[in-house]
C-alpha cells in the first residue's frame, strides 16, 4: 500500500491533507530520511512530525475502562475513545470494541480494527470465557451458584436458557462470575432473576488474558504471547507497505 492511503486509512487527514504532509517534508523515517509517495516504507520507521505512528492495523488493544464511560462513538456523554489517541475514530476500518461494557461497569475492554478477530473473540459459538468481579446490594442466598450452574436460568424476554455459569462466592455480596456468552446485561439480569440487585460490576479477564494492574482508564498493545492466550495469534503477519 503507498504512503498516502495508508496514513489516510490511519485517520491523518483526507487523502489530499496526507498528500500535503509528505509533499511538506512531515513524513519521514527514524533514520532522518523523507519518505515519498511510492517509496516501500514499514510501519515502524515513519514517523509524522517527527512522532511514530499509531498502532499499526490489525493491533488489539486492550483498556482498562473505567465506570462512566460508554463503549459507542457516538453519545451525548463520554465515550471510552475520549481515553483513546484521538485518530482512532478516524481509521479506516475503525478501531471498534470487541464487545461492549455497560456505562457501569469497569475492566478489560478489548479494541481492535480487525474485523476477523473481532468475530472469532465474540462469536456465539466461541464460548470464550469472561469473568466477572461482583458486588451486589443484598447478602447472597447461597443457591445462586446452582441456579447459574444449571444450564436452565431463563432471562425475562429471552427465547433460551443461559448456558451453565461459575460462580464463586467471595463474600456476603461479592462474588466472581464466569460467563461465556454475551448476552444484553447478561450478568446484571442473572442476579435480577436470583432476586439480587449488581451495584459493581469489573471485567477481570477474557479466556487466559488478565487485566493485570493496568490503571483505569489507561490502554495497551496486547502482545504476541497474549494474543496466543486469547487464540487469535496472527503471527506471521507482516505491517509494510
Ligand atoms: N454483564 C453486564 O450486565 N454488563 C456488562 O457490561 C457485562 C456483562
Amino acid at each position: 500500500m503507498k504512503v498516502i492511503k495508508y496514513l489516510t486509512n490511519l485517520g491523518y487527514g483526507s487523502r489530499r491533507e496526507v498528500t500535503e504532509m509528505v509533499k511538506h517534508r512531515r513524513v519521514t523515517r527514524t533514520d532522518g530520511s523523507t519518505v515519498r509517495g511510492a517509496d516501500a516504507f514499514a510501519h515502524s520507521e515513519l514517523l509524522v512530525d517527527g512522532k511514530p505512528l499509531d498502532v499499526a492495523p490489525g493491533t488489539v488493544i486492550m483498556l482498562h475502562k473505567p465506570v462512566g464511560y460508554v463503549c459507542s462513538t457516538k453519545d451525548a456523554t463520554r465515550l471510552i475513545y475520549e481515553l483513546l489517541p484521538p485518530r482512532f475514530t478516524a481509521r479506516s476500518p475503525v478501531m471498534a470494541p470487541v464487545g461492549r461494557l455497560d456505562r457501569d461497569t469497569s475492566g478489560l475492554l478489548l479494541i481492535t480494527d480487525d474485523g476477523k478477530i473481532n468475530h472469532r473473540l465474540t462469536s456465539p459459538k466461541a464460548h470464550m470465557p469472561k469473568v466477572y468481579d461482583v458486588q451486589l446490594a443484598s447478602d447472597l442466598r447461597g443457591d445462586e451458584g446452582g441456579i447459574f450452574a444449571s444450564g436452565t436460568l431463563m432471562l425475562d424476554g429471552e427465547p433460551t436458557a443461559l448456558r451453565p455459569a461459575e460462580l464463586e462466592v467471595l463474600g456476603a455480596r461479592a462474588a466472581r462470575v464466569t460467563v461465556t456468552e454475551g448476552r444484553y446485561h447478561q450478568v446484571r439480569r442473572m442476579f435480577a432473576a436470583v432476586g439480587n440487585r449488581v451495584e459493581g460490576l469489573h471485567r477481570r479477564s477474557i479466556g487466559r488474558l488478565l487485566l493485570g494492574d493496568l490503571p483505569q482508564g489507561a490502554w495497551r498493545e496486547v502482545n504476541a504471547h497474549e494474543l496466543v492466550l486469547l487464540g487469535v495469534s496472527t503471527f506471521g503477519d507482516g505491517h509494510t507497505g
